[in-house]
């Protein structure tokens, strides 16, 4: 069956905010390199817009990490699945996420990645649930949306790995009791 969607964010109001985001970056990280990580898979969409809009020099890399929320494990538990191919000794990192939620996954990334002794460590989230934050000691530097809590899909986002390929952000509308 098809799954009910509302739209919360156009894509012309997700690129608008993606191309600002980006010349404050730009900015800050004037005459440095970035080196972006990109979290697999939702922040597949983010970082690729948001790399074609940065004016300073850019390296990219990958890492998928999958976690378990309080759901299914009260504790929540972040397990690394594929790691980066590049060192991070003397990078300025920058972490490219879809959404934080619980902040599990951001915290447990940090922990790792600050050891492998980068220059600076700094966090960039297409979208930001606060309402649901579990690891508040998270940090974040940029934030394209602050969204209430509900569960969303599209640009990298997905349900059941499904609509991660919608150009927007959109709302599933559970039905009622499902
Ligand atoms: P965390 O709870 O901050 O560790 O978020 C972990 C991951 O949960 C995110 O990177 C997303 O992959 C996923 N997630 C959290 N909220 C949503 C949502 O509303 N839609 C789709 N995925 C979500
Ligand atoms: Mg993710």
């Amino acid at each position: 069956m098809e799954d009910k969607i509302r739209i919360l964010l156009t894509e012309e109001e997700v690129n608008k905010r993606i191309s600002e985001i980006a010349a404050q970056i730009s900015k800050d990280y004037e005459g440095k390199q970035i080196h972006l990580i990109c979290i697999l898979k939702g922040g597949v969409f983010f970082t690729c817009e948001l790399a074609k809009r940065l004016t300073v020099p850019v390296s990219l890399d990958f890492m998928s990490v999958s976690s378990y929320g309080a759901d299914t494990k009260s504790s929540g538990v972040v397990r690394n699945v594929k790691d980066l191919d590049e060192p991070l000794s003397g990078k300025n990192v920058l972490i490219v996420e879809d959404i934080i939620d619980s902040g599990r996954t951001l915290s447990y990334l940090i922990d790792v990645l600050d050891k492998r002794g980068p220059a600076s460590i700094r966090l960039c989230t297409l979208l930001d649930k606060p309402e649901r934050r579990v690891k508040k000691q998270v940090k974040v530097d940029y934030t394209c949306f602050t969204i209430p809590d509900e569960f969303v899909v599209g640009y990298g986002l997905d349900y059941a790995q499904k609509y991660r390929n919608l150009p927007y952000i959109g709302v599933v509308e559970f039905e009622a009791g499902e």
